[in-house]
């Protein structure tokens, strides 16, 4: 299968192109400004250079792992959130209807408002964040130009090896680099999520012609954010870290937060069961 991956040189695009690629398939990695090898060179603002990469690679599937992604900033510049995390995956979804091509577009734990946690696929979204609005409304859009025939992938506190060492794995090892202490929110809770089961998941679902909402997310869904640096340390094999934790509210975070984001998994693990990596494991993963 031909799969387009747009958002490849990211923390879920880079897993899921390799996961496309051992498991036989021919990925088309996209990168906006990531100089990396082997990706091709997209920006989603980009309409006629989008649709000319689509037409030369004809794709059969295109992953949407591509987004602003930093809920503070969608906060501070709602207008650009709008264009990167709606309107871009709107056109995507729109050129994939037109195309029959089949669309996979990655989704966030955050359109929900985080009180009740634990969340399954048919509880109804209610986002308290610009971030979370935008996701949502692209959820909806994206649906609705493929006619439910996409596959939406709700994804929530993803870790793992990227390009950029961003993500709160590699957070925690450079404060332990640094003896830094850490300031984390104690009321944050979600389940940490390898990409790399993210991945597994997204093309088993491709393979297998799947369609909706799917919960993509690791076992746990109440793990607090100074639990999961612990584990992660843990998992690394270093000290944990100093950490001092104080309740969002004090942490003057742009964004309101889903305090309970984390997802019921059941869905996923009924339709492929795995032995998913928890941060414990994490061992020499980050290298
Ligand atoms: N990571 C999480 O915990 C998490 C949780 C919930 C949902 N999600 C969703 O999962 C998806 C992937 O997340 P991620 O953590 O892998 O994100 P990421 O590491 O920030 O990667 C984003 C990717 O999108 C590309 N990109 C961003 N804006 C673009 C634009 N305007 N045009 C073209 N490419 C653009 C980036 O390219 P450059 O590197 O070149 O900028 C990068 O390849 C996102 O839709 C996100 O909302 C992630």
């Amino acid at each position: 299968m031909k799969v387009a991956v747009l958002g490849a040189s990211g923390l879920v695009g880079s897993h899921v192109r390799v996961a496309l690629a051992e498991r036989g398939h021919t990925p088309l990695g996209t990168t906006r400004a990531a100089d990396a090898v082997g990706l091709a060179q997209l920006d989603m603002a980009d309409d006629s250079r989008f649709e000319q990469l689509m037409s030369d690679f004809a794709p059969e599937a295109v992953v949407y792992a591509a987004g602003y992604t930093w809920a503070d900033g969608c906060e501070n510049d709602p207008e650009r959130s709008r264009r990167e995390n709606l309107e871009q995956p709107s056109r995507v979804a729109a050129w994939c209807a037109r195309h029959g091509v089949r669309l996979a577009y990655c989704s966030s734990s955050y359109v929900f408002d985080g009180v009740e946690g634990n969340y399954a696929e048919d509880h109804l979204v209610s986002p308290i964040n610009v971030y979370g609005r935008h996701k949502a409304a692209a959820e909806s859009a994206v649906l609705s130009a493929t006619a439910g025939e996409a596959l939406i992938l709700r994804l929530i506190c993803v870790w793992g090896r990227e390009l950029v060492g961003k993500n709160f794995a590699y957070q925690v090892r450079q404060a332990v680099r640094e003896g830094r202490t850490m300031r984390l929110p104690s009321d944050q809770s979600g389940n940490p999520t390898w990409a790399g089961d993210i991945a597994a998941w997204t093309v088993a679902l491709l393979e297998a012609r799947e369609r909706g909402l799917w919960h993509l997310a690791g076992p746990s869904p109440e793990i607090l954010r100074p639990d999961w640096a612990r584990e992660i340390a843990r998992g690394l094999g270093v000290v944990v870290p100093e950490i001092v934790a104080v309740p969002t509210a004090e942490l003057g975070q742009k964004a309101p937060r889903p305090l309970r984001a984390g997802m019921c998994t059941g869905k996923i693990q009924r339709f492929a069961s795995r032995a998913v990596r928890t941060p414990s494991d994490l061992g020499d993963l980050l290298t």
